[in-house]
């Protein structure tokens, strides 16, 4: 089951969890995809293979999504429209260049009500709207550590929102 836990150091803005399997990574999704707000920029950092588009599809069934959820790698966005959001999934690998994101006219939908997930944001760096909240997975045994941690007043209100979810209570501590 999802544990998770808040580093005694960032009590406000950061979160972990240790995703032991693929189930747990899709319900940190769902986990989150209850705490998104129009307009939440969120990056996802970690290598090929670390969970990003794992944790994407998480989020969408938990909106309702039913159909497949596609990687954008090639198309670079897959656009989504659930439980009254516009979801807009990047994913930036395939990008030759920063300003190939200028030119495609992506900045477009980073300044809309549209929730934007990015992985590979790196790539789009220095154009590329700062972000609400950041996840980073990262390998942890034969699973993964997801680490999250807002940056702007909206991306703290969502990591709240996660913190206060029944089924991950914080372990206690002092005793
Ligand atoms: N917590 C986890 N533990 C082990 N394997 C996972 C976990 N989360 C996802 N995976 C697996 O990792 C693989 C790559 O996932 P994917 O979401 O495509 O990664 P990325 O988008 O970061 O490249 C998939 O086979 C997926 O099932
Ligand atoms: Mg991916």
């Amino acid at each position: 089951m999802l544990n998770l836990v808040h580093p005694a150091d960032d009590i406000d803005t950061a979160l972990t969890a240790h995703l032991d399997n693929e189930n747990d990574t899709l319900e940190l999704g769902a986990i989150l995809a209850t705490a998104l707000t129009p307009g939440l920029k969120i990056w996802l950092n970690g290598n090929l293979g670390s969970g990003k588009t794992t944790l994407t599809r998480g989020m969408l069934r938990e909106l309702g999504h039913t159909e497949k959820v596609k990687s954008p790698t090639y198309t670079l966005i897959e656009p989504y429209v659930v439980s009254r959001l516009n979801l807009y999934h990047f994913d930036f690998y395939r990008l030759n260049s920063p300003e190939e994101y200028l030119d495609a006219g992506l900045d477009e939908y980073f300044s809309g009500q549209g929730v934007c997930i990015v992985e590979w944001p790196e790539q789009a760096v220095p154009y590329l709207a700062a972000p609400d909240l950041v996840v980073l997975l990262e390998p942890e045994g034969d699973g993964r550590r997801a680490t999250l941690r807002g940056h702007t007043e909206a991306g703290r209100t969502c990591i709240e929102q996660i913190a206060k979810h029944p089924i991950t209570p914080p372990p206690r501590r002092g005793r």
